[in-house]
């Protein structure tokens, strides 16, 4: 590639095209600090699961068809006719399911490390609006398969519009084209989730990321690398994003793709998680399903809807719910961003804060019952008051002294002694006689070293916060 012909080429563009200044700005010459740790695999591997969504979701729509007559058998057809189409729509739906995991932990890093708090809440606040068209794009797409729950489900969330006072079931009349979820539903949903909110959703990410390189990462210290910059004017806590954290990022990619491919060849409706069971049945207008929940991701907030008995304050505390996040950044004015350096008072919050994610988001799966509402209600106050609080709370705290260089991390080199101790711990040797008489030597499981790992593990996750 070393021709003349291809260099004259390469100048040609490079002449009417910004190729190389965008490449080092954004990766050769992008200082991004050091320290960078597990918590921020996330982002790239929201930018793959993306790309992976765009290039199953073109190739679904091939052979798809957004017509309440035919939606449900066109997937049927997909999964059994079409070559590969079972992985197409296995990888889509998995993919669904694995986006709003990384997007959850990603925000969970934001939370971790301040990551949202100036001068970053312009990155923050498009975050929350790609995470809003993300949800907007997974309740749409999950009405095109046509199955009960894809129909029900519509149903039950376009009416919850009609809880608005006055404009409320015009509202909702005007978003189904219809009295009922219908085939009009369907056509628009269609329209919106393969071409209005993918567009919006790539120009979101593109916001997000010029955002972020405008104002240069945060990391796990907390600290501003670009205030400590060496005679070249590089910060000297910063190394350049290409080829460091590209590499850095392969491996996330590689762990990230062996656990998707587990869950897609091996139990790609995860129990009914990732693919309700309900939808294999076809839309029944006439036949409501016994029990009707979301899929795991909406679950917190559905939880939350029910756990108010008002049909419009329940709305109103469900739209409150994510709303209350885009404000982050001045509900937290504390200069010190990093858990690392905070107090107890911010750690105890964030911890109650999960607990009552994680709990609403199992409540939400659940029938309601009476004792399930009350728990339900218990950790809405407690979601609602870890934001609502914080200007309160995060007066009290006390914090550790904030050093001016980034902290290391410790190498491979040094923790691979300590990684083989572990597997050695967990595991055990095992003589086993085959029916054949050969004697094999296998390492099982040892439940009680695995029983001492995990208090172990427990105790450095908490340590790692200190
Ligand atoms: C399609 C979804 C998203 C994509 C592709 C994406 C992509 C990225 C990338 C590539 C980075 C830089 C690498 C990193 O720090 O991990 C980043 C950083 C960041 N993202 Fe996102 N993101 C998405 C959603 C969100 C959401 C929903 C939020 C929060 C509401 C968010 C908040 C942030 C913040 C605060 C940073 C800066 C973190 C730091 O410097 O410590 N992102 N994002």
């Amino acid at each position: 590639m070393n021709s003349p012909r291809f260099n004259n080429f390469v100048n040609w563009i490079l002449a009417r095209f910004p190729l190389t200044k965008v490449w080092n700005e954004h990766l050769a010459e992008y200082y991004a600090p050091k320290n960078f740790n597990f918590w921020y695999f996330f982002g790239s591997l929201a930018l793959l699961v993306l790309v992976n969504q765009f290039a199953t979701g073109i190739m679904l729509t091939i052979n798809y068809k957004p017509d309440s007559a035919l939606a449900f058998d066109s997937v049927e057809y997909i999964m059994r006719d079409v070559d590969w189409g079972w992985l197409i729509r296995y990888m889509h739906s998995t993919g669904a399911s694995a986006f709003f995991i990384v997007v959850y932990l990603h925000m969970f890093r934001g939370l971790l490390y301040g990551s949202f708090k100036k001068p970053r809440e312009l990155v923050w606040i498009f975050g929350m609006l790609i995470y809003v068209c993300l949800m907007a794009e997974a309740f749409m797409g999950y009405l095109l398969p046509w199955g009960q729950m894809s129909y029900w489900g519509a149903q039950v969330i376009i009416s919850l519009f009609s809880a608005i006072p006055i404009v409320g079931e015009d509202l909702s009349l005007w978003i189904r084209g219809d009295y009922v979820v219908a085939d009009a539903t369907l056509n628009r949903f269609f329209a919106f989730h393969v071409a209005a909110i993918p567009l919006v959703l790539v120009l979101l990410v593109f916001l997000h990321i010029v955002a972020l390189h405008q104002v240069g990462s945060n990391n796990p210290d907390g600290i501003e690398i670009k205030e400590n910059k060496g005679p070249d004017g590089i910060p000297v806590d910063g190394i350049p994003f290409h080829p460091y954290y590209t590499v850095k990022d392969i491996v996330g990619i590689c762990v990230f793709i062996f656990f998707f491919s587990v869950v897609l060849f091996y139990m790609p409706e995860l129990e009914g998680y990732f693919l309700e069971h309900a939808n294999f049945i076809p839309a029944d207008p006439l036949q409501t399903p016994e029990h009707i929940a979301p899929l795991w991701y909406f679950t917190p907030f559905y939880a939350i809807l029910r756990a108010v008995p008002d049909k419009f304050a329940g709305v109103l505390a469900m739209g409150g719910a994510i709303f209350v996040l885009f404000l982050l950044p001045w509900l937290d004015t504390v200069k010190v961003k990093s858990i690392r350096y905070r107090g107890g008072i911010y750690k105890k919050a964030l911890f109650l804060f999960v607990i009552s994610f994680f709990g609403l988001g199992y409540l939400g799966m659940q029938a309601p019952t009476p004792s399930a509402t009350i728990a339900a209600r218990l950790l809405t106050v407690v979601y609602f008051s870890f934001f609502l609080l914080m200007p309160i709370y995060t007066r009290w705290e006390k914090f550790k002294t904030v050093p001016k260089r980034l902290t290391s991390n410790s190498s491979i080199g040094d923790r691979l002694p300590l990684i083989k101790q572990a597997i050695s711990d967990i595991t055990q040797d095992t003589v086993v006689t085959t029916k054949s008489g050969k004697t094999l030597h296998l390492k099982t499981p040892n439940p009680s070293g695995l029983r001492s790992a995990s208090v172990d593990l427990a105790k450095k996750m908490k340590d790692s916060l200190d």
